[in-house]
């Protein structure tokens, strides 16, 4: 278990620079946060993603910021030495910029997010300005942008042809020229990627955006396979696969709570002696005979020993 200093923008310009890569998974509450965080992650992205793989929505509009400020607290609380990103959420920074900064108080000061994400390019540069000037680390994100998937026409890659290219191109450059600290490349083609990353001083957190990026990130979900709802992505290298394992101990569980196996005599309490009998006394006077606590006891355990042999 490897615990590390919290990052801060300077520290990730910096490992820039010294060509370290940047690693990068999403988290969403207390156990995530805390298990990325011993595993020794740079940054925790609590990502908008939660909106598919917890909350079980078919994109990440309905997400609300709300729901980010609580996924954001519970995950500040998990990871308390880590450096964590929140995302801003579906059209909560298209409007008047106070109505933008209000949100990004929220996930700040309720959230205890260290800085925000958010989705676009030049259209959004002008509030990445305000916010940055306000004391708010933020971080860019472009090419596939999930919250504009029905303007982009569907989850497809992105800087592929030459005039794609050279908007994404243009697109970063805003965003560093607005005081982004880093960019999310998302679903970009490896070459157009590595000569963003080359051309900007910040550095670019890929996603599918092959293997020049300055860092990669990751769904919490998808590096385990914990029940994520996403289809199989050739971009993403399952690392564990926990959904199998919990699957499995909770069909033990069932199977055993049936078989009466659970709970055994070292899951039980003892009552005083004589409890039973003075139950029994007041309450165990009808027509049938009814088992003492003691006999469904050794019941349980001989149909215990009783499966074992
Ligand atoms: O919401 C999210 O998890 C993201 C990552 C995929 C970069 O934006």
């Amino acid at each position: 278990m490897t615990v590390k200093k919290p990052l801060n923008v300077v520290k990730i310009r910096k490992m820039k620079q010294q060509k370290e890569p940047l690693t990068m998974i999403t988290a969403y509450d207390y156990p995530s946060a805390k298990l990325a965080e011993e595993a020794g992650i740079d940054m925790i992205l609590v990502g908008d993603s939660l909106g598919n793989v917890v909350l079980g929505y078919d994109s990440t509009i309905p997400v609300t910021l709300d729901d980010m400020v609580y996924h954001s607290r519970a995950t500040a609380r998990g990871a308390t030495q880590t450096f964590i990103v929140a995302d801003m959420p579906f059209m909560t920074y298209h409007g008047s910029i106070d109505e933008t900064l209000k949100g990004v108080r929220r996930l700040m000061q309720e959230g205890h997010a260290h800085a925000v994400k958010m989705e676009g390019g030049l259209e959004i540069a002008d509030a990445v300005k305000r916010i940055v000037q306000s004391g708010v680390p933020v971080l860019g994100h472009i090419g596939l942008t999930p919250q504009s998937v029905n303007t982009i026409g569907g989850y497809r890659v992105q800087g592929k042809d030459a005039a794609d290219a050279k908007r994404l191109m243009e697109e970063a450059k805003a965003l560093e020229a607005a005081g982004a600290f880093a960019v999310v490349l998302e679903l970009v083609a490896e070459e157009t990627a590595a000569i963003i990353s080359r051309e900007l001083s910040i550095p670019t957190i890929g996603i599918g955006a092959g293997r020049q990026c300055d860092g990669q990130v990751l769904v919490f979900h998808d590096v385990v396979k914990y029940a994520s709802p996403y289809m199989e992505k050739r971009f993403v290298k399952t690392f564990a696969n926990i959904g199998e394992q919990i699957r499995g101990g909770i069909q033990d569980y069932v199977n055993e709570v049936k078989s009466g196996a659970f709970p055994a005599e070292s899951h039980i309490f003892k009552a005083d002696d004589g409890v039973s009998e003075s139950l029994d006394s007041l309450y165990g006077g009808g027509t049938s005979e009814p088992a003492t606590q003691q006999n469904q006891l050794q019941a349980a355990d001989e149909q215990k020993v009783g499966a074992k042999s």
